[in-house]
């Protein structure tokens, strides 16, 4: 079923349910499982607060040798608006001692690409990590303003401003199951 919904005078319209979705990151995982499968302690950092759906759904997804470390920190580029401010803001960024560790990053969307720039810089810097890969659910190439191409993409998609299943507008619509665009009044 084409789900939309319509409040605050938005109006959404559904480009993935919840099934394509699901289905999407069975073959996903087996993907990061395949690269990840004999590699050591490897450790899994979820981009807050866009990845939360995408990790929890992946991660339980992935089948490797040894067990997952779950980590999180918290980036912000957007703001509150449809465009990104260029800017990216650190409110959390703490991670215990990582160093030379096999790293899956995972983020809900790849858009100018700073952030997901910004991001492995830091930990590439900061823990000289053995494996430093990203999966992100969403990838909108058609955006990009740095030279950044992530290593597992859930869909790519045009340049449309998507909410649900993670992703907001002005910190709204995270909870949808599926995946929508989002219209707002001309
Ligand atoms: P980038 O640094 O420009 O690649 O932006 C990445 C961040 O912008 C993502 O982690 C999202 O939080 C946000 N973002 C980009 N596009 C969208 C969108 O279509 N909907 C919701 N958030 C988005
Ligand atoms: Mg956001």
């Amino acid at each position: 079923m084409l789900e939309s919904k319509a409040c605050k005078n938005h109006k959404i319209s559904q480009i993935f349910s919840q099934k394509e979705i699901a289905e999407r990151l069975e073959v996903l995982g087996k993907e990061i499982s395949k690269d990840f499968m004999e590699l050591e302690n490897p450790v899994v950092i979820g981009v807050m607060k866009g990845a939360f759906c995408f990790m929890a759904d992946l991660v339980r997804n992935i089948s490797v040798n040894d067990p997952l470390q779950i980590e999180f920190v918290r980036l912000s580029s957007y703001g509150s608006a449809t465009e990104s401010s260029g800017k990216i803001q650190t409110p959390y960024l703490e991670l215990p001692n990582i160093s030379r560790r096999n790293i899956l990053v995972i983020e809900d969307i790849v858009d100018s690409g700073r952030t997901a720039r910004f991001f492995m810089d830091y930990l590439t810097e900061q823990f000289h990590p053995r494996t430093l890969k990203m999966a992100c659910f969403l990838d909108k190439p058609s955006r990009r303003a740095v030279d950044y191409q992530p290593d597992y993409t859930g869909f790519s998609i045009e340049d449309l401003f998507v909410v649900g299943y993670g992703l907001d507008y002005a910190e709204n619509y995270r909870e949808l199951p599926y995946l929508g665009e989002l219209s707002l009044p001309d």
